[in-house]
């Protein structure tokens, strides 16, 4: 009895020990960063933030330490006298977490208070003097290198260079003349000439299925109160497909969201990406943030199965299905619509439930196919902690030329012809797929979050208008895109720079 006792004494000794080296976090010692510490400058739908927790020898943890921060946003306002705020934080499970809020009024003297045990993390608090505003405020800055600076977005990115490259000098009319008399058949192709003059969105759609516009409304508008935009006039083709091919002697400029080996659209980030940078913490459940912080399962705790569901938007999804049949050892996948192969539905079906995207990594393995075009949900499944691999395919998005396969994910051949050797290769090599699955979250977390998408935007559009050869100017019969009515009184702003602005030409008129 008495030796049980001591060895249990003993135990029970070491597992403190063990404690008390490893699993205290040291509120001093954590790290905090990211643009939701700087919302002055960098207005996002909502801010964010992250905290990497450190213990008292100063080693980041590698495990969640359990979810034990509290933040609180406080603040004045003159306007509404609240100055009101929602937050949320994530548990990356990786020893960080993500901290997002939503500004709901213009406030002063912003301060974010983050606590450990009652004791400031980091440099906690910060305190934001100047006047910090929500995403529907109207208050553009006024000079776009400035704004690009402070909103810290990056000076070039590859694709844009690349899309860009074929147009040099563009006279819009004749383009005008040209998308019109090539594309303008209602009955196949949507399509929207954009104009973007004194900072004010009009458009001219044409086709029948127009409904995709409000995602490119949506990205413009928010551009541009945030900062002024130049003048810019460009076609946007609401449809899946890329259209300009590259055999074309002469290649029209088209803005598309995926783009093709074998065709020149300038492509955009996909109206899916974008719309979950406008509506995070919104209308949308599913983006790049949550994504990381409703995952259950740590990569030992996954089963060791390739995942898939989907709808039958492509043959080798249905081929894909009768692989997964094969090797029910290996993989999960099912059905969850059919629309384009309706009448197969006996032998792949029955479709089956949705199941939430989170739950998508209680699985080892991901697969990526392509739908129509590129599969719009490829950023999300790299934002995971699970391995992708992906079907070779000519269809891209804006992020794809900086990934490499056997680095960000396993590439399968089209035919799907080595998936089952691809999926037998990472289970025998769990490292490196483990190696792999990290490298692919690192890239999702430094390339394609809410912030990334709008520079990415931002960047494309001046770069573009710097083509453009003539003035731009208002069509008759175009709408004008207005910005979401500013009456209600939560949408109350008094944007300090307008207020400048007047107060600076003044100066001049004195001079
Ligand atoms: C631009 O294109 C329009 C329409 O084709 C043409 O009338 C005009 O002369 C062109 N302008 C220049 C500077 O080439
Ligand atoms: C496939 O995955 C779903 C969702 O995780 C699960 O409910 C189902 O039981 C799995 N099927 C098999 C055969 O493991």
């Amino acid at each position: 009895m008495y030796l049980l006792k001591s060895i249990f004494f003993n135990i029970a000794f070491t597992l403190m020990l063990l404690e008390g080296i490893n699993c205290e976090v040291d509120p001093q010692k954590c790290v905090v960063w990211g643009p939701g510490l700087h919302p002055e400058r960098i207005v996002l739908p909502a801010r964010y933030f992250f905290i990497s927790t450190v213990d008292s020898n100063g080693v980041p943890f590698s495990k969640s330490p359990g979810n034990i921060f509290s933040v609180h946003i406080t603040g004045t306002s003159k306007l509404s006298n609240k100055c009101s705020t929602w937050m949320n934080i994530l548990d990356r499970k990786d020893g960080t977490f993500i901290v997002r809020y939503k500004m709901y009024h213009a406030c002063e003297n912003l301060k974010i208070q983050i606590k450990y045990n009652k004791m400031d993390v980091a440099d906690s608090p910060y305190v934001i003097p100047g006047p910090v505003y929500p995403e529907h405020c109207y208050c553009p800055e006024k000079n776009f290198e400035n704004w690009q600076e402070s909103y810290g977005c990056k000076r070039k990115y590859r694709q844009i260079e690349e899309d860009l490259k074929h147009f040099t000098s563009v006279n819009f009319s004749f383009v005008q003349e040209m998308v019109l008399s090539k594309f303008n058949n209602p009955r196949s192709t949507s399509i929207c000439h954009y104009i973007v003059r004194e900072n004010k969105v009009f458009r001219n759609c044409y086709g029948q299925h127009v409904g995709f516009k409000m995602f490119m409304d949506e990205i413009l508008l928010s551009l541009s109160r945030k900062v002024e935009l130049p003048d810019v006039e460009m076609f946007v083709n609401l449809g899946d497909w890329p259209l300009i091919k590259n055999s074309d002697a002469n290649p029209l400029p088209m803005f598309s969201w995926c783009g093709s080996d074998d065709t020149l659209d300038i492509v955009m980030p996909t109206y899916d990406i974008t719309e979950s940078t406008l509506e995070c913490m919104g209308r949308v459940t599913l983006d790049m943030l949550s994504v990381q912080g409703n995952i259950d399962k740590s990569w030992n705790e996954k089963l060791e199965k390739a995942f898939w569901r989907g709808r039958d938007s492509r043959i080798e999804r249905l081929k894909l299905i009768e692989i997964a049949r094969e090797h029910p050892e290996l993989f999960n996948a099912s059905m969850t619509n059919f629309f384009f192969f309706r009448e197969e539905m006996e032998k792949y079906g029955p479709k089956e439930q949705h199941v939430s995207f989170f739950k998508f990594f209680d699985y080892k393995y991901q697969v990526n196919i392509d739908g129509t075009v590129a599969a719009y949900r490829f950023p999300y499944l790299l934002a995971g902690d699970s391995l992708v691999l992906k079907q070779e395919s000519k269809y891209y998005e804006h992020f794809y030329k900086e990934l490499e396969p056997w680095k960000h994910y396993i590439p399968f051949k089209r035919d799907l012809s080595d998936l089952v050797e691809q999926v037998l290769w990472a289970k025998g090599n769990d490292e490196k797929a483990k190696q792999i699955a990290a490298a692919a979250q690192t890239f999702a977390r430094e390339n394609l979050l809410p912030q990334d998408i709008i520079c990415y935007h931002a960047l494309l559009f001046k770069e573009w208008s710097k083509r453009l050869s003539e003035p731009v100017k208002i069509l008759d019969g175009m709408d004008h895109v207005p910005q979401p009515s500013k009456d209600s009184p939560h949408k109350q702003c008094s944007c300090h720079r307008q207020f400048q602005n007047i107060n600076s030409h003044k100066e001049k008129d004195e001079l």
